[in-house]
């Protein structure tokens, strides 16, 4: 006897289609329960430059909508403006001449793609399967994917005090199987840059592959440096660097679904890419995990970056640092302890006395929607330009949390998680 009767998902969709004005007003609605962002009360998730930037990202993103990456001999036009966007990547990031690149969907792209480009050319090598990958505990877990995926296995190490990558204690668990080394321009966890010339030579000591996941900081550190930081070095200018994941879609203020994989030469990244003509219908060639790309997100990226400029850029990410510091200092104050000495976007404070996690469920009462690290305990904020001008608001619900806390507040977060 059948059960699909009993079983069965009923049917949702509407019979008739409704009216888009009705649509648009649901849409609006449907809104209102998350978090205020355009009010600067996330410091994760949206990377917020101003009104006149999410203008640029939505009408350049509409104006090529339907095209798709997936077909450049059929939309010359994306394929260009790809390559102008690699260009402009590979020139912040100190690349060398022959230095190539492609836009992805996300830093979870780019980073597979790294992987799979350094696992292939581990097999064009001669090298002895099952491989690993070595890279500091504060390595954001995109790795981790991309190993499930190719059946690799992660060698986390724990970082130092100073919660930078251990060097010596990475090279340590290398053996004749790793294939890539990691380090993080900075890192998710911390906000911190890691040794990244110390790397590369250790990279280049052990003729390792070193991939740099400047995922958060490709396109924020080189502007803060010319804004007059002294920042160490993280890109291309360290020789043991093969491969570099930047995002466009967080401190390049384009639309979502844009990110950059780069390679130092075109040997290394012609392992990323995937060729395959077996099956009824000719070649396929596609650079990265997508098949089809959204056009939009191609033309947003090149549109922003175009939009803002070197100057423009230079001034937003003046925002940012300006807001770390100021933040960083007021929490100080408050009795919280910075974690490191971030120089970009992101802080992560604990605090010696107090319960963060509680302190954090009470900030969500007054609509905060931030971030959280376990290893240690401590509040976290990726701060966008915007939060500039919620410094104060964001400290003063602070101290009224932190208060809260310490006249016996318990209610606490009792799982970090992104999902
Ligand atoms: C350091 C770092 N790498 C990689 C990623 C993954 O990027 P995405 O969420 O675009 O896949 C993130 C996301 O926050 C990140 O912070």
């Amino acid at each position: 006897m059948s059960t699909t009767a009993k079983t069965a998902v009923p049917l949702s969709m509407p019979l008739k289609g409704r009216s888009f004005d009705v649509i648009k007003e649901e849409l609006k609605s449907r809104g209102q329960g998350d978090v205020q962002w355009r009010q600067g009360k996330t410091a994760v998730y949206v990377f917020n430059a101003g009104d006149d930037v999410i203008q640029v990202q939505q009408q350049s993103y509409l104006m090529y909508m339907s095209e798709n990456g997936l077909g450049p001999a059929a939309f010359p036009s994306l394929q260009r403006m790809e390559s102008e966007v690699v260009q402009m990547g590979l020139s912040l990031l100190n690349a060398p001449a022959g230095a190539v690149g492609h836009i992805t969907s996300g830093g979870t792209d780019s980073i597979t793609m790294a992987v799979k480009a350094a696992r292939d050319f581990a097999r064009s090598q001669g090298k002895q399967e099952p491989y690993n990958l070595v890279m500091p505990y504060s390595a954001h877990p995109a790795f981790d994917k991309a190993a499930s995926l190719m059946s690799l296995e992660v060698r986390r190490v724990p970082v130092g005090a100073d919660y930078l990558a251990d060097v010596a204690a990475m090279v340590h668990v290398v053996d004749a199987s790793t294939i890539m080394l990691v380090g993080s321009a900075p890192s998710f966890p911390y906000g911190l840059i890691d040794p990244i010339q110390a790397l590369s030579d250790a990279a280049l000591a052990n003729d390792l592959w070193l991939h740099v996941d400047a995922c958060v900081g490709g396109y924020l550190a080189p502007f803060v440096r010319m804004n007059g930081v002294e920042l160490p070095p993280f890109d291309f200018s360290c020789e043991g660097v093969r491969s570099v994941s930047a995002d466009l879609h967080k401190y390049g203020y384009c639309a979502k679904g844009a990110s950059t994989v780069f390679y130092r030469a075109a040997e290394y990244r012609d392992f990323m890419i995937f060729d395959h003509s077996d099956w009824p219908a000719g070649r396929m060639v596609t650079p990265t995990l997508a098949g089809t790309r959204p056009g939009g997100a191609i033309a947003s990226a090149w549109a922003v970056m175009q939009y803002l400029g070197i100057e423009g850029y230079r001034a937003k990410q003046q925002r940012v640092t300006e807001a770390r510091a100021a933040i960083a200092e007021g929490v100080t104050e408050l009795g919280f302890q910075v974690l490191g000495e971030p120089q970009l976007g992101i802080l992560a404070f604990s605090h010696p006395g107090l319960n963060v996690f509680a302190i954090y469920k009470k900030l969500y009462e007054r609509g905060w929607v931030t971030s959280l690290c376990t290893a240690p305990k401590a509040l976290h904020l990726m701060l966008s330009p915007f939060h500039q001008s919620v410094v104060e608001t964001y400290l003063t619900d602070l101290a009224w949390a932190a208060q809260c806390v310490a006249e016996g507040a318990t209610d606490s977060v009792t799982e970090v998680r992104y999902s």
